[in-house]
């Protein structure tokens, strides 16, 4: 904790230094701010190169700043450490809900990472994103995992018509797939199989998935039927098993518990004449939203879980399967900052001193959802002592639309550019017109450039869908 002396004096530039200093050591997925984060000369925080500032200028406010180099670096840092730590073949696949669009699926892909999909749309934008890459249609397939735990009958169409790996996630799923397998008798679906593992692990509860009350996946109490069904299912091609625990996970243990249960039911469907070589351990590593977090580096939490999987392979003489992760938050999280603009004031006395910017709940709803807390900079005082305790308020019609409560400021003027971190995740892909304001742009920095990746929506995009029947015109 910071003293009070150090809370009145600490600037932006504090704690940017320190943070760039210890940057060296640190993952992304550590990292409060993207790794090419500076004060440049004008004394304001830059990114990729570029002045806040003037991209706010550039491209309007509110503004997504995603910085290239950060997102590449998560990527890479995965990808080596499987090849350094784990013995047998392995895959990172991106989760695409974290954020998905042309742009990050791209990067993604051109660092050797797959997909994570969860509905026809997250699937529709990878393949547009891997056909204008000139990707074949089977390199395609290998990269696509499907999940989801309602799929529809067009989205599965769409599935076994990609050939990607589709997860099944229960009995209806199954059934449905089957019947669509064998209308045709040479047809052969690659599936994993989802299980709800019953790991607990400490997050919020909103976005736990993998214990036992869990919407998604079949109990292990199951297992042996589902095992005993697809075995008598000539259309099914089982490579494997799935799992996810939950999200913005800081522990280790839970996924290295994971692995060995994994193993353990990969090798009992050997007794069902299925030969599983697929592990999915799912995504779940978390990030460092605020300077007190401490989530394990992305090379430290890849080396435990292959340890474990390979662990329990070799006490099961089991061979090592394809290892399979799909982390979203620890790859774009800290990759990407909200610029907004600064509007009104509002102070209580003696109670409360609101700050209201040009954004909110709508760009960024995670934390009157989940009670996400965030840090802040302003982008144009970087150099000033933080003077006063404010309360961040978005500008929706609604009191709960408060993005950070009591934080330390430097003194501010409306206009001054206020800076959230770690907002890659989970923000534009569960963003909405609520009020009916657009949606902000996003723009990808990078060595000094900023190219437009996702463009403003207009008052036009609002009611675009809308449609006025002709009887209500008079
Ligand atoms: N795989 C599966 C099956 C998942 O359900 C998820 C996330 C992931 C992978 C990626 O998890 P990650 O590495 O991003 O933690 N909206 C919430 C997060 C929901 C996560 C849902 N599933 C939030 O804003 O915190």
């Amino acid at each position: 904790m910071l003293s009070t002396e150090q809370k009145k004096t600490h600037s932006g530039q504090d704690y940017l230094e320190k943070e760039i200093l210890e940057q060296g050591e640190r993952s992304p997925n550590q990292s409060l701010f993207p790794l090419t984060a500076k004060i440049n000369n004008h004394n304001c925080l830059e990114i990729g190169g570029c002045d806040l500032r003037t991209l706010i200028k550039q491209f309007g406010s509110p503004l997504y700043v995603l910085d290239e180099a950060t997102l590449r670096s998560a990527c890479r840092q995965y990808r080596e450490a499987f090849k350094r730590h784990y013995q047998g073949p392995s895959q990172v696949i991106y989760a695409s809900k974290a954020w998905s669009c042309l742009a990050i699926a791209s990067i993604v892909a051109s660092e050797g990472l797959g997909f994570d999909v969860v509905s026809g749309g997250e699937l529709y934008t990878t393949l547009k994103t891997l056909e204008k890459m000139g990707r074949t249609s089977e390199q395609i397939a290998q990269q696509i995992y499907f999940h989801g735990n309602n799929k529809s009958l067009a989205e599965l169409k769409l599935a076994i018509e990609v050939n990607c790996t589709i997860v099944v996630d229960n009995w209806f799923e199954l059934e449905t797939l089957a019947q669509l397998g064998n209308q045709t008798a040479s047809m052969s679906i690659p599936i994993l199989v989802r299980l709800a593992p019953g790991i607990e692990c400490h997050t919020h509860e909103y976005i736990r998935t993998g214990h036992l009350d869990s919407k998604f996946g079949f109990d292990l109490y199951q297992l042996d039927t589902v095992f005993k069904y697809i075995s008598q299912q000539s259309c099914f091609d089982c490579r494997g098993l799935h799992a996810h625990i939950g999200s913005q996970i800081f522990e280790e243990q839970p996924h290295q518990d994971l692995g060995e249960v994994m193993v353990e039911l990969l090798q009992k469907a050997q007794s069902y004449e299925l030969v599983l070589q697929e592990l999915n351990i799912g995504g779940g590593l978390g990030i460092r939203y605020m300077k007190d977090d401490n989530p394990p580096s992305i090379e430290q939490w890849v080396k435990g879980v292959s340890r474990s999987v390979m662990k329990a392979c070799d006490s099961y003489q089991f061979p090592y399967p394809k290892l399979i992760a799909e982390p979203g938050r620890s790859l774009v999280g800290s990759a990407c900052v909200t610029g907004y603009t600064i509007g009104s004031r509002k102070e209580i006395p003696q109670l409360r001193t609101y700050i209201a910017v040009d954004g909110g709940m709508s760009d960024n709803p995670r934390p009157i959802t989940y009670k996400s807390l965030y840090c802040l900079v302003i982008a144009n005082r970087m150099l000033e002592p933080c003077t006063e305790t404010v309360t961040i308020a978005g500008k929706h019609c609604e009191s709960g639309d408060i993005l950070i409560k009591n934080t330390q400021l430097p003194q501010t003027q409306p206009g001054d550019i206020l800076v959230v971190m770690g907002t890659g995740a989970y923000n534009y892909s569960m963003a909405s017109n609520y009020n009916r304001l657009p949606r902000p742009a996003a723009v990808l920095v990078k060595d000094g450039e900023a190219n437009l990746v996702i463009k403003r929506e207009t008052y036009d995009d609002l009611i675009r869908q809308d449609h006025l029947p002709e009887r209500l015109l008079s």
